[in-house]
């Protein structure tokens, strides 16, 4: 592959980890990036097919000038999760919507062939039933979960005739990252596991899907290289297991530190739901070749070894980064409830 590919975002957990992966394949990579968590994007090789810029989405100029030459987007830059999408609202709107939309339209106007969006099983909410599959209608329930149903809707409507826009669905992500989170379900449980022998897990009767980054990674690198008739206007899940909270913290345990005690307290988050990853395997031949406690063993090994030299620092957690260094103003809740009603 000798495209020149933008990683939007590409400085974060995910892309720290994909941006290698795709100068190993052989393309010129291009990252924009308001490097919110830092630049810890690795330049072990190919420094002269890797190009970082640090810029925001937001700036009209700085995508016009990123999409120059580019056949190929994956698009990461985001409000990551829930609870730092709630913190600013009108931030998380700027950037999860409305940058996002101008985005893909911008890439379609410029000629490119392919835009990979980071989508989230986030946007089909809460479900009793089993195996919710891309064919669902997307119930999201969080401001994160709703810009993301619509910009993926979005981008499915604007793809065909030359731009082929895919949605990657992606479960929660699990595992090592040079630019490490520490705020997702199964690395915050194997970094209490190593570091006070003691797993908090509130509820556990919920279901969760995960991935590991390795396989995410793969996953990416499937949907820009795929045919285009292939993914043109598609959404595809990425998930490897639906445990619930209590046994991902039970799967923790015995791969990250088998001597730690799990302690059950009051559901703070009662979201539960279970995804199916059928159409990736069927349609694209993709199934994930790892599972939770490899993600789990990762971190515990990054904490073990020192690599990973702070687990309770700020950077490891969105939500605390952001506040800790002013780029989002914590909002009074009924902001949030202003700018859901609003609609897009
Ligand atoms: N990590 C997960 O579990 C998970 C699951 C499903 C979907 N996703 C999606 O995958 C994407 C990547 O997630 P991640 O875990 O790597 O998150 P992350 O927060 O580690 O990385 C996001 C990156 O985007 C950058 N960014 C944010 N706003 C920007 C802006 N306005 N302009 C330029 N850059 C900006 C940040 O600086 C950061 O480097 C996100 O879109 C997220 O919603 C993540």
């Amino acid at each position: 592959m000798s495209g020149l590919i933008l990683v939007t975002g590409g400085c974060g957990y995910v892309g720290c980890r994909l941006v290698p992966a795709l100068l190993d394949q052989g393309w010129r990579v291009r990252v924009l990036d308001a490097q919110f968590f830092g630049d810890l994007v690795p330049r072990r090789s190919v420094p002269e097919r890797l190009d970082v810029r640090k810029a925001d989405i937001r700036d009209e100029n700085a995508v016009a000038a990123a999409l120059q030459g580019v056949d190929t987007v994956i698009h990461l830059a985001a409000m990551s999760n829930d609870p730092s999408a709630e913190l600013d609202p009108e931030l998380t709107r700027a950037i999860n919507l409305d940058a996002t939309v101008r985005l893909i339209r911008r890439a379609k106007a410029e000629g490119v062939a392919r835009f990979v969006n980071a989508s989230t099983a986030t946007v089909y909410g809460v479900r009793a039933e089993p195996d919710v599959d891309e064919a669902t209608p997307h119930r999201p329930i969080s401001l994160y979960g709703r810009f993301k149903s619509e910009t993926d809707l979005f981008l499915s409507a604007e793809s065909g005739r030359g731009f082929a826009g895919v949605n990657l669905r992606a479960a929660t992500v699990c595992g090592w990252s040079p630019r490490m989170r520490l705020d997702l379900t199964v690395n915050i449980f194997a970094a209490q596991a190593v570091a006070a022998g003691r797993l908090r897990v509130h509820g556990g009767q919920q279901r969760r899907p995960n991935v590991v980054i390795e396989d995410l990674v793969r996953a990416y690198l499937l949907l820009a290289n795929a045919d285009a008739e292939l993914v043109c206007g598609q959404s595809f899940n990425v998930c490897a297991s639906n445990h619930t909270v209590l046994e991902l913290a039970e799967i923790v345990a015995a791969s990250a530190a088998p001597a730690c005690e799990i302690v059950i307290e009051p559901v703070q988050d009662a979201r539960s739901y279970h995804v199916s990853a059928r159409k990736i395997a069927e349609q694209l031949n993709f199934s994930c070749h790892y599972d939770v406690s490899d993600g789990a063993k990762q971190v515990a090994q990054a904490i073990g070894s020192g690599r990973l030299a702070d687990p309770a620092a700020a950077i490891h957690s969105n939500i605390r980064h952001l506040l800790e260094t002013g780029v989002a103003v914590r909002r009074a809740p009924h902001d949030a409830r202003l700018v859901a009603a609003r609609g897009p």
